[in-house]
């Protein structure tokens, strides 16, 4: 009798502590869903202003001061700082995309990057040493993204896939963003050695690639593509400085009018383009991301985003309006950089400064730029970007 008295109190207070354990782990669980994402990760296709350093994981590394505020030394990108593909993930909670190209170090648990500096849409017809243009151009970056996606499947087919390996499991390109952020390397390329009339010719042939390349990662299984169009060069200081325009195509904003319109037109035909193929694509969401009217503002109105200038570099050499000399550029050793870049936003004449970066990425997750309108925040619990 006492010991069956003993036993059914036994199981009584078994009773309580299962109880208890699923309130307690409840209650983590609930913690952790209302931090969830329904992205799991992120693969990124691009030029400097997405690359997280696969160019310099190939080519001879970055230099000072690139790098200075955020990562306090050189780590392959193209500003003082972070980029909008590295807001972009921390807001959705992943961390930092690593290079396709970086073989030391990489983690590729929640994606990768394979944009690359200097790359273009359209290959390039000459060497990087002539040419000044990657050869990881766009069709490169998407054999890459199809050969990533090929050895994550056979690695997981033969078991291979253990933690610690750093590579996602083959579900994850179904629940992944896809962004696309390249361009502005052809537009300006052919603006700078042929002028408008011969820019304009190359205009629905690079947009045309951009397309195909987001039908074919459909084909490959992704499903939410986020296309930034391209910004206002007219705008960046170093093109003002190094491609040619008369004095009078400048408008009240220190803006070459003329380049900005091409800009316009470039913009429109992307959009077009993408509102037909976002018809095809059945299931998916194609967004185009105005990244455009964002930038616009900041180098039109900078004081009113607490700026003090936007179409002079922070990092460059000989002052003036631009500060930007085309043969002492920013990392060169006669080159400085100015001691507040949070004041500027161009940070080398071609790219912009973290600060910049920052709120451009703010318009994307406040939804203002997306069209059509994506609700990013009910897909994601977006993390704070402020620090
Ligand atoms: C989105 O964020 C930008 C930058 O912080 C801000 O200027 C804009 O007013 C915001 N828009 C909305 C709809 O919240």
């Amino acid at each position: 009798m006492r010991t069956l008295e003993a036993s059914s109190s036994c199981i009584v207070w078994n009773f309580i502590f299962i109880i208890w354990m699923v309130i307690i782990i409840s209650s983590l669980v609930g913690s952790s869903t209302s931090s969830v994402c329904e992205f799991e990760g992120m693969f990124n296709f691009g030029d400097s202003n997405s690359d997280t350093g696969g160019f310099y994981s190939a080519f001879p590394p970055q230099v000072s001061p690139y790098g200075k505020t955020y990562f306090k030394k050189p780590v392959g990108r193209a500003s003082d700082g972070r980029l909008i593909v590295d807001f972009l993930a921390q807001a959705l909670g992943l961390p930092f995309l690593s290079p396709y190209l970086q073989s030391i170090g990489s983690d590729y648990r929640h994606g990768a990057n394979f944009a690359n500096s200097a790359s273009t849409v359209i290959p390039p017809t000459a060497s990087l040493f002539v040419s000044g243009l990657s050869p990881f151009y766009l069709g490169i970056q998407l054999r890459q993204m199809e050969q990533f996606k090929a050895r994550v499947g056979d690695l997981f087919n033969q078991q291979k896939i253990r933690f610690g390996a750093n590579l996602p499991s083959p579900d994850i390109f179904g629940k992944s963003i896809y962004t696309i952020y390249i361009g502005q390397n052809d537009f300006t390329s052919k603006l700078a050695y042929g002028g408008i009339n011969a820019l304009r010719g190359y205009i629905p042939q690079i947009i045309s690639q951009i397309d195909a390349t987001i039908k074919e990662l459909y084909l490959q299984g992704g499903r939410t593509f986020l296309v930034f169009n391209l910004g206002p060069i007219g705008c960046y200081p170093g093109y003002m400085v190094e491609i040619y325009h008369e004095s009078s195509d400048v408008d009240e904003f220190g803006c070459v009018v003329s380049h900005n319109n091409v800009v316009y037109e470039y913009n429109k035909l992307l959009q077009e383009t993408l509102t037909q193929t976002r018809g095809s694509l059945k299931g998916a969401s194609l967004i185009y991301v105005d990244t455009h009217s964002t930038l616009l503002k900041l180098f039109q109105y900078p004081t009113t985003y607490g700026f003090k200038y936007s179409t002079k570099a922070c990092c460059g050499h000989g002052g003036g309006d631009h500060n930007f000399n085309p043969k002492i550029l920013c990392g060169n050793l006669a080159a400085s950089a100015c001691h507040d870049p949070q004041n500027y936003v161009s940070w080398d004449g071609i790219h912009l400064t973290e600060a910049a970066n920052k709120i451009v990425t703010r318009t994307i997750l406040n939804g203002s730029i997306f069209h059509p309108p994506f609700p990013l925040h009910i897909h994601c619990d977006l993390e704070p970007i402020d620090d």
